[in-house]
């Protein structure tokens, strides 16, 4: 439960910034995983870029080998999707604007999978199968329970062919009000080129850019949309 000193605040001038970076583990055994190739770097540039600007900035950050150089930028650590479910409970309410640029699985190993538990799964002649489930969808969660003043961005890594219908049909069907729509086929170039929309219909691809740019860009971008949407609610 939150008190109300700790919820999102729609006077204050300057957006308190929550954001998500790197992939999540889901553990198969005490050993083995299922991971992504997420980085996280972008979502560190954007924790620096933020925290430059003096604004507070926390990052919840999976397990990769990036990290923010900026120390005023709060870092808190997740392994997996239910990791990550936990520390947005603490956070998502005492923030103005939400960034979830974290890679999250969409399945784990179902808890009825042998191994699941802190054991080493050994190996056999007969090969392995692994019962998946789903995890829940975070972004989707908090667009149904966090204050209108709160400014909510997703991702949506997607094929080039079809990326701007993709990812505004993802960003309808999670509720958010931003969403980063950004081919795949880029994923691990330094630069990105990605094309920002907005839940009224806008939309604005800046062109390729270095990941440290384009992070000033996004947060200004998320800054003004905030500024905005707060000024017409408030009377
Ligand atoms: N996301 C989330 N929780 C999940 C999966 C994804 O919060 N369990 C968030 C990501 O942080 C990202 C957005 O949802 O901001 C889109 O993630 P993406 O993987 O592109 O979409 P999915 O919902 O997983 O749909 P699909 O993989 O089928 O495209």
């Amino acid at each position: 439960m939150s008190t109300p000193s700790q919820r999102a605040d729609p006077s204050s001038p300057r957006p308190r910034v929550l954001i998500t970076a790197g992939p999540t583990h889901e553990a198969i055994d005490a050993i083995r995983f299922i991971g992504n190739r997420s980085s996280g770097r972008l979502g560190c540039a954007l924790a620096d870029e933020c925290a430059r600007r003096g604004l507070v900035t926390t990052l919840l950050l999976g397990p990769c080998c990036s990290q923010p150089s900026e120390p005023a930028a709060r870092v808190e650590g997740f392994t997996s999707c239910a990791d990550l479910q936990l520390l947005l409970r603490t956070h998502a309410h005492a923030s103005d604007i939400i960034i979830m640029a974290a890679a999250v699985a969409d399945f784990r190993p179902a808890a009825a999978t042998p191994g699941t538990a802190l054991t080493k799964i050994r190996r056999t002649a007969a090969g392995l199968t692994l019962q998946l489930e789903p995890t829940p969808d975070l972004l989707a969660g908090i667009a149904a329970s966090r204050v209108a003043t709160q400014l909510l961005v997703g991702f949506a890594l997607e094929p080039a062919d079809g990326l701007i219908e993709s990812a505004r049909a993802k960003l309808i069907r999670k509720g958010v009000d931003v969403i980063v729509a950004n081919p795949l086929e880029t994923m691990e170039n330094a630069d990105i080129n990605a094309t920002l929309l907005w839940a009224d219909g806008a939309s604005i691809s800046p062109g390729a850019m270095s990941k440290s740019d384009f992070a000033s860009w996004l947060i200004d971008a998320a800054a003004r949309t905030w500024r905005d949407a707060r000024a017409t609610r408030t009377p």
